[in-house]
C-alpha cells in the first residue's frame, strides 16, 4: 500500500487520521515537532490499530531535516499536512509566529514535493475562511471574507499559496479540506484532543467543566439573532473528519480528481447552538455542566454551518456519527485523561 506522510500526525485530527489510514492498509510516516502534542499518542494509535507508525521528530520549518526525511522514507506518494499553530487568540498576540510557522511549513513541503517526486498534498483548511457567510448553509463557492485573526489569515494565504503552486506545476495535485468544528474522540478513548492550558474551544471547556477542572462554562452571548440567542456552529465528529482524509488521498492516488486542486467543506450540514450542545452533552452523559451567560466574545461569528454536498457527491464522504455519540466520546476521553492524571500521581 502507498506510503503517506502525515505532518502534525500526533496532534488531535492527525492522530485520528493516522488510525483511519492504517486501518485501510496505508503505510504512515508521521512528522511532528511535538510543540502541541505528546509522544504517548503513538502508543494510543498502536493500541487501536496494532501498528506503531514511523515517527520523525522534525520541525516542518527545518528544510534540511525534511529533505533528509524524504530520502530516508523514500516512495512517499502523498502528504496530509496538519502541522500548524492553531490558537486564534495567541495568533493575535504573536502574529509572526503564526505567519512563520503556518506559511513556512507549507512552503517547505511544496518546495520539496517535486524534488522527491511526491505529487499529492491534502491541506487542513478551515471554515474560518468564510467569516460570517451571507448565505447558509455555506458552500465552497461562497466568497472568502477578510480574516478576523492572523491564524485565519494564514489559512487563506496557505490556500492561495497552494493554488498558485499547483497552477505553476501541473504534475502536482492538492485537495483543500475546510473543516467546520471538529469535536469528540476515538470511541476507544485511546486518543483525543489534548488542549494546552485553558481551552479556547467549546467542547474541551465543556468536558473540563463537567469533570470539575473548571468551575463554570461561560456562554459567550445569548443575544444573537438565532433561535435561542447563542451562536451556531457545525460540529463534526473527528473520526468522520479523519475518514474524509483517507478518501481524499485515495482519490488523488486513483487519479479520480477532476481538477489539480479541489476544495471540500467537511461538516454535517446541521447547525447546533452553544446551549443545544450543553443540553445534549448533559443528557447523553448524565452529568451537569454548570454554565453562565456572559457577554459576546470578540470576533465570534454568529452562525455558520456547512453545505457538505460537494464532499458527499464527489468525495463519497458523509458524516455519519450522531452528535450524542460524539459527545459521549468526548466525555469518555475526559474520563480517560482523569484516570491517567491519577495514575501518574
Ligand atoms: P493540533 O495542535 O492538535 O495538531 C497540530 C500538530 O502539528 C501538533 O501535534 C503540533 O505539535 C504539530 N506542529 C505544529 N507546528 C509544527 C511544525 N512546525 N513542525 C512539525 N509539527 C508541528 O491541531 P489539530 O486540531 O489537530 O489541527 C490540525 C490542523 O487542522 C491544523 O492545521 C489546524 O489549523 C487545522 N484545523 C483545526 C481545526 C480545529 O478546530 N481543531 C479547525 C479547522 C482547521
Ligand atoms: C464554538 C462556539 C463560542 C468557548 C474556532 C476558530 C476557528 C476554528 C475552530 C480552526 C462559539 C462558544 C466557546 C467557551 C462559548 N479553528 N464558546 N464558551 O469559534 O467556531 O472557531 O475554532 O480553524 O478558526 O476561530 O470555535 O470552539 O472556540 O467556539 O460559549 O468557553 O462556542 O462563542 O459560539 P469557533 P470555538
Amino acid at each position: 500500500m502507498a506510503k503517506i506522510l502525515v505532518t502534525g500526525g500526533t496532534g488531535y485530527i492527525g492522530s485520528h487520521t493516522v488510525v483511519e489510514l492504517q486501518k485501510k492498509g496505508y503505510d504512515v510516516v508521521i512528522v511532528d515537532n511535538l510543540s502541541n502534542s505528546n509522544i504517548e499518542v503513538l502508543s494510543g494509535i498502536e493500541k487501536i490499530t496494532g501498528i506503531r507508525p514511523a515517527f520523525e521528530n522534525i520541525d516542518c520549518l527545518d528544510y534540511v531535516s525534511l529533505d533528509k526525511m524524504f530520502e530516508k522514507h523514500s516512495g512517499i506518494e502523498a502528504i496530509i499536512h496538519f502541522a500548524a499553530s492553531k490558537a486564534v487568540g495567541e495568533s493575535v498576540e504573536k502574529p509572526l509566529l503564526y505567519y512563520r510557522n503556518n506559511l513556512g511549513s507549507l512552503i517547505n513541503l511544496l518546495e520539496l514535493m517535486p524534488v522527491h517526486k511526491v505529487p499529492n498534498i491534502v491541506f487542513s483548511s478551515s471554515c474560518t475562511v468564510y467569516g460570517q457567510p451571507d448565505v447558509l448553509p455555506v458552500d465552497e463557492n461562497a466568497p472568502i471574507k477578510p480574516a478576523l485573526s492572523p491564524y485565519g489569515n494564514t489559512k487563506q494565504i496557505c490556500e492561495e499559496i497552494i493554488r498558485d503552486t499547483i497552477y505553476a506545476n501541473p504534475e502536482m495535485k492538492a485537495v483543500v479540506l475546510r473543516y467546520f468544528n471538529p469535536i469528540g474522540a476515538h470511541p476507544s478513548a485511546e486518543i483525543g484532543e489534548l488542549p494546552n492550558g485553558v481551552p479556547n474551544n467549546l467542547l474541551p471547556f465543556v468536558t473540563q467543566t463537567a469533570i470539575g477542572i473548571r468551575s463554570e462554562l461561560k456562554v459567550f452571548g445569548d443575544d444573537y439573532n438565532t433561535p435561542d440567542g447563542s451562536c451556531i456552529r457545525d460540529y463534526i465528529n473527528v473520526v468522520d473528519l479523519a475518514k474524509a482524509h483517507v478518501l481524499a488521498v485515495q482519490r488523488m492516488l486513483d487519479a479520480k480528481n477532476d481538477k489539480n486542486i479541489e476544495i471540500f467543506n467537511l461538516g454535517t450540514g446541521r447547525g447546533l447552538s452553544v446551549l443545544e450542545i450543553i443540553r445534549t452533552f448533559e443528557a447523553a452523559n448524565h452529568v451537569k455542566v454548570p454554565y453562565r451567560i456572559v457577554g459576546r466574545r470578540e470576533g465570534d461569528i454568529e452562525q455558520v454551518w456547512a453545505n457538505p454536498e460537494h464532499a458527499n457527491k464527489v468525495l463519497g464522504w458523509k458524516a455519519t456519527e450522531s452528535v450524542e455519540d460524539t459527545l459521549r466520546s468526548a466525555w469518555a476521553w475526559e474520563l480517560k485523561l482523569k484516570e491517567r492524571r491519577e495514575n501518574n500521581k
